[in-house]
This record gives structure tokens, sequence and C-alpha cells, in this order.
């Protein structure tokens, strides 16, 4: 029997891992073992909620306002025992989180190795996503098993010299999750608030867009709505303050626009099917998107998933007011352009990567995914 434990701490690992921890539960031959350091704890609960998974440890880092600083030596700590006690065979981590990089560093000093799930995504600017770049490239370093959702993330690691036989195309297995939450029949009020207009669907987290950035983002967004009465906005507010307090100062008293608490995934999956548009500043939601056909525009001035611009359905728009509300404005007057694109496509995944994973863990035979 192989023991693996799947550390994760934030709510897009957990959209991404619970489906593979569900997968790997049936597995005759493995014993899974959950960790989680509640990096986030609200939204990370949620996810757990949803899933049912029920953590064997759970290391309770957050802090209000916590540094990087704070993540990672809380974690490099809690985690020590936790391994010391359970001596996993294999650890599994997620992307590109403090929460990744720290469990990775802690197995690589035990010499415990280590499964990175969405391997090989890259900018190759340190910088930009900040600090994921570093985070993602460091676990590389340290990865045994390099799980590559697409084959362009297959190739960034087979650059930078990672060995053929260490890295497996297995799709992104958010695209899994989804395949449990989408629904035709689903409803909910602000769906109904919605109506007939075009929903406009809003998030945004990262680092380093908070402050300036930000301001510029969220003044674009309501400049176009109120000149746009056919359009409504939602947006699922993350639960940092530094983000709330922009989403305040610029905001407030636009009546086009719905702030709201989290959504559930469940809930968050079926408002993207039926939205006309996103912004966003998300990772995960950028992979979503496509499936749907729904345009994304993409406040970020890189982007480490280049399958999207591909296909034609996501653009990088940056954090320049004046881009961002060109943009977004061409988007909805301009009939031609949105069509080009609203293609629904799938280039992270095919739904399988779960069973992709649990098969190379149990050492069966695997198909690569091909997109297309
Ligand atoms: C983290 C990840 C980022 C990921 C994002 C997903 C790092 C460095 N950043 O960024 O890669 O894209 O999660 O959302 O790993 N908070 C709560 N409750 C929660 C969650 C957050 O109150 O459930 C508040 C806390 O005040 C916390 C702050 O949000 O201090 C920031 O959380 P943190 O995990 O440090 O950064 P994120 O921007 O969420
Ligand atoms: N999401 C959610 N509820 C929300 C907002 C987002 O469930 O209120 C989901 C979304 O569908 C996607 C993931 O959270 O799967 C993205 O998380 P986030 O944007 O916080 O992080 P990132 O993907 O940028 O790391």
């Amino acid at each position: 029997m192989k023991n693996i434990m799947c550390v994760f701490g934030t709510r897009p690992e957990a959209i991404k891992v619970c489906p593979l921890i569900l997968e790997l539960k049936k597995r005759e031959g493995l014993h899974v073992t959950v960790c989680v350091t509640a990096q986030h704890r609200q939204m990370l609960d949620q996810v757990l909620d949803t899933f049912q998974i029920v953590p064997d440890y759970d290391l309770n880092i957050m802090q209000e306002r916590q540094t990087l600083f704070d993540i990672t030596q809380s974690i490099l700590t809690l985690l020590r025992g936790v391994l010391e006690k359970e001596k996993p065979d294999v650890v599994l981590v997620h992307g590109d989180t403090s929460t990744a990089f720290a469990a990775a560093l802690a197995c690589f000093y035990m010499q415990i190795p280590v499964g990175h799930v969405e391997a090989g995504l890259r900018t190759y600017d340190i910088y930009s996503p900040f600090p994921e770049e570093f985070n993602r490239e460091a676990v590389g370093i340290i990865a045994r098993y390099n799980f590559a959702p697409t084959t362009r993330s297959r190739d960034n690691l087979l650059r930078e010299g990672k060995k053929a036989e260490t890295i497996f195309v297995t799709g992104n297995t958010v695209i899994d999750a989804m395949r449990h939450t989408v629904r035709e029949d689903y409803t909910h009020p602000e769906l109904d608030w919605v109506g007939d207009s075009k929903l406009i669907f809003i998030t945004a987290h990262r680092r380093e867009n908070l402050g300036e950035p930000m301001h510029h983002m969220f003044r674009a967004i309501r400049r176009v709505l109120e000149e746009h009465p056919d359009c409504k906005a939602i947006y699922p507010i993350h639960m940092n303050p530094a983000v709330r307090r922009v989403a305040e100062e610029e905001l407030a008293g636009c009546d086009r626009i719905h702030i709201i608490e989290p959504i559930e995934v469940f809930d968050c999956h079926n408002f993207e099917a039926r939205s006309y548009l996103c912004l966003t500043d998300s990772g995960g939601i950028q992979e979503e998107c496509p499936s749907y056909g729904v345009p994304v525009l993409v406040m970020r001035d890189t982007t480490e998933r280049p399958e999207g611009l591909d296909a034609g359905t996501l653009r990088l728009v940056g954090t320049d007011e004046a881009r961002i509300y060109n943009t977004f404005k061409l988007l909805l007057e301009d009939r031609e352009e949105y069509k080009s694109m609203s293609n629904a496509c799938n280039p992270y995944g095919d739904g399988h990567a779960c069973e992709r994973i649990a098969d190379i863990l149990e050492g069966k035979e695997f198909t690569p995914w091909i997109a297309g």
C-alpha cells in the first residue's frame, strides 16, 4: 500500500484537489491522508463542505492580513511534525500558492518525494504573478512527479531540463470538478436579479494588483457599467480586507453591480456558465470560462495560461483603466468582436485528469491527455 498525503490550503487548490482526493480514495493500492494548512480559512472550509472532505490534519495557520513570511514559516514549522508522524511515500501539492511551496520545501528537507499537480505553468517573470511564479518554479525543482495539465506546460518543463519520465500530461483537475457542478436547471436569486440583462462576472484578488492597479480596474468597470443599462454585474468578493477596501471606495453605490460574499464553487461555476463576459485576475477562472464559451478579460500583464489566449477566449488587458474600459466597452458594443471570443473550447482538460494521476501513482498504465 502506497501512502499518499495531499497538502493544500487555499480555495483554488481545494477546488482542484478535492476531486482528486475522491478518486485516490477509491483506489485499493493507495492510502490517502489529507492535511490542510488553512492558509484560507472560510474560503477553504466552503470547498471542503461542498466535497464533504474532512481533513486528517488541519494546521489552521490563517491570520488577518498575513504576510508571505507568516504563511511560509508557520507551514514549515507545523508540517514537520505531521510528516514525521505519517511518513508518506508521496506528498501531493497543487499549483503555485505559498502552501504548495512551503509544503514542497518541508518534504525536500525530509527527502520525501513530491508530486506536483498543475506543474509547468510559467510566465518566466518572477514578479508576475507574485509570488506564484517563484512558488511553482521552486516546486518544480523539488518535484519527483510533474502532473502537467497540457502539452504546453510539459514543454516548459522539458525546456527547463526536467526528465521526460517525470512528466505526465493529465489535463487540469479543475475540468474534472466542473463535471460535478454545472447544471442546466440551476437557479439563484442573484440570477433572478440579473434577469434578461447581460451578466458580467467579476473577481479580483492578486497580490500584485492590490492598491493602485485595483483602483484602476474597478474604476474602468464602474464607468462601463454605468454607460450600459443592459448589463448587470455580480462580483463575489475575496475575503482579503485589502481588496474589500478598494471595492468599497470605487464601487459603492453603483446599482448595476452586486458585490456578494464568496460563493460556493457549485454556484460559481453555474454563474460563470451563464455569464456574457468575465473580468478577472484569477487563474482558475481563466481555465473554467473557455469551456462555456464565455470571453474573459484578464486584468493582468501576464498569464501562465496561454492556451486560452490561443483559443481566443482570453484577452490580456492589464490593469490600466483606459485599456480595460476600452476593451470591455468594445466587447459590449461590437457583436463581431464578441463573437470572435465566445467559442467554447476545452484547452485545459477532458475531465479525466484525476483518474490519470491516480493511475500513475498506482503504477498502472497511463495514456497522456492530448488537447483537441
Ligand atoms: C492566495 C494565494 C494565491 C491564490 C489565492 C486564491 C499565496 C501567496 N497566494 O492569495 O496564489 O491565487 O490565494 O484566492 O499563496 N482571508 C480570509 N478568509 C479566507 C481567505 C482569506 O479572511 O478564507 C483574508 C485574510 O485576511 C488573509 C487574506 O485574505 O490574510 C489574504 O489571504 P492570502 O492567502 O495571504 O492571499 P490571497 O490573496 O488569498
Ligand atoms: N470561486 C468560487 N467562489 C467565488 C469565487 C471563485 O468558488 O466566490 C472559484 C472559481 O470557480 C475558481 C476558483 O475559485 O475555481 C478560483 O479561485 P481564486 O480566483 O481565488 O484563485 P486563483 O485561481 O486565482 O488562484
